[in-house]
């Protein structure tokens, strides 16, 4: 964190300081929540969890380093004293943002946030400092702790932001009130705990809601292509840019295709002219999320070249998000076991077709969740996909969504063994241990819930001969 003073940190969040001698005394580390990272001159903030008590901790963080807790309590050791940390940490990042005229950037959609962030992230930083959230730390704890990790050299902080029910975004902007805000889609994700699509719509929108006016620097970006989210451009005082593949996108794809490794390449375009790029990361569901950071680059005054060059040299910083891996024994392993929707099935398939070159292919698929009274159909398309797009070895993994995936394989026309169903993970792994070849392509895909990263794992952990792998 920027420097601050615990007297001026305790005024900020509205706090008591209890057993500090010297009010003065700065901090100049890391704001952090987990004691194991408390390290010389930070913060530790002291959360009450349902398994651990952060204050359990306060006398080991100051050992450790840690200036100070902010805690709901004293605890014997220098302490910011709140009633509510949640709040008081929220308070600190809001003072912070504000303090340092950073340009923030905020995005939220229903899949894709991760992927979209770290791209802007590493576009943005081939410009000027950029901070950006780590991983999918996009909730009302991770977002402020991002915040707070900016410094006076920051040009750009790109936060993700995660809603699981109305009013969560709208509390997020009001912590670190974005400048450009941007919406991917409106999918179905958690769509049993906001009661149905347009209350997703409704909760993400609050993100455009709360951008300045156009006149003030405001910048709504939006996709063109999702009927929900162009529909939040009525919400919005900022300016509006669209992109996507409608004629109305202000920023867009042309001549999509994906090369024989399976990553997307296509012509860029902005309002301010055209470049090609070819992407590092894999399967077509990247285009869209490459328009977004596209936007979001051009409008923060980076040319189509710069932006291209960027987005061409982009490459994964999450894991198990279409992550490829050679085995020295020659199989390639596709590991896209992070998450799965209809749409980023379609996509990792058509990319394992595009990567076969000759080789045998196999697709290692278990359930797309929270698909409601779609489901059975959007299983049978996927199996049908396979066939269609002549995977060689169909696995589906699980219970009746998996059995539906193959029926639907199976009445596409897939022969024999060419499509398997088998009970869960461990059956996978023996099935594909045995008959795995050198040069084999093995994509591994399903929702979160399923955990099909632990195929992928072992099949990195022995090669097809029992040998140990490096990686
Ligand atoms: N533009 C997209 N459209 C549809 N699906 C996508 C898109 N981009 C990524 N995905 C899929 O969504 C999964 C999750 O991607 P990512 O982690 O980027 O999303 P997220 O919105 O951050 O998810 P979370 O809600 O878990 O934070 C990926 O594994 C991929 O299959
Ligand atoms: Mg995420």
């Amino acid at each position: 964190m920027i420097a601050l003073s615990l007297a001026e940190i305790a005024e900020v969040v509205g706090g008591q300081t209890h057993d500090i001698p010297d009010p003065s005394v700065q901090v100049t580390g890391p704001v952090v929540r987990d004691s194991r990272e408390a390290g010389p001159g930070s913060l530790f903030v002291a959360f009450v969890g349902e398994r651990v008590d952060g204050h359990d901790f306060a006398s080991a963080v100051v050992e450790a380093g840690a200036v100070a807790v902010l805690a709901s309590r004293p605890v014997g050791v220098p302490a910011i004293v709140v009633e509510d940390v949640q709040a008081a940490l929220g308070a600190l990042a809001r003072h912070v943002v504000g303090r340092l005229g950073t340009t923030l950037v905020a995005l939220t959609g229903s899949a894709g946030k991760t992927s979209t962030k770290d791209l802007i992230a590493q576009v943005l930083r081939s410009k000027a400092p950029t901070v950006f959230t780590p991983g999918s730390l996009n909730n009302e704890i991770g977002l402020p702790l991002t915040a707070l990790t900016a410094t006076e050299e920051t040009k750009f902080l790109v936060l993700e932001m995660g809603a699981r029910g109305i009013g969560h975004i709208r509390y997020l902007t009001g912590l670190t009130p974005p400048k450009v805000g941007l919406v991917l889609n409106v999918g179905s994700a958690h769509i049993g705990e906001f009661g149905g699509r347009e209350q997703i719509a409704e909760a993400k929108g609050e993100l455009v809601e709360a951008l300045p006016p156009a006149e003030e620097g405001g910048v709504a970006i939006l996709n063109a292509d999702d009927p929900l989210v162009r529909a939040m451009a009525s919400r919005t005082k900022a300016k509006v840019i669209l992109f996507g593949e409608s004629d109305e996108a202000d920023v867009s794809a042309e001549n999509v295709r994906l090369t024989d490794t399976g990553q997307p390449s296509f012509r860029l375009h902005t309002p301010s002219g055209a470049s090609d790029v070819t992407m590092r990361l894999y399967g077509e569901h990247h285009v869209s999320n490459a328009l977004a950071a596209a936007a979001v680059a051009h409008e923060l005054g980076m040319s189509a070249d710069e932006i291209a060059r960027a987005l061409s040299e982009a490459g994964s910083l999450s894991r198990w998000r279409m992550e490829v891996t050679e085995r020295p024994d020659g199989v390639t392993v596709v590991n896209d076991a992070y998450n799965a929707n209809p749409e980023s099935m379609r996509a990792a398939l058509r990319a394992l077709a595009a990567m076969a070159g000759g080789r045998r292919t196999w697709a290692v698929l278990g359930k797309m969740a929270e698909l409601g009274d779609e489901a059975l159909a959007e299983h049978d398309a996927v199996g049908r996909l396979a066939v269609r797009l002549n995977v060689s070895k169909l696995v589906a993994v699980g219970g009746r969504e998996a059995a539906w995936l193959q029926l639907g394989a199976y009445n596409e026309g897939s022969w024999g063994e060419e499509s398997v169903h088998v009970s869960d993970a461990q059956a996978a792994v023996d099935l594909l241990r045995s008959q795995l070849r050198p040069g084999d392509v093995v994509l591994v895909k399903a929702s979160r819930s399923v955990g099909l990263e632990s195929v992928a794992q072992a099949l990195l952990e022995t090669g097809a001969e029992g040998e140990v792998a490096a990686r």
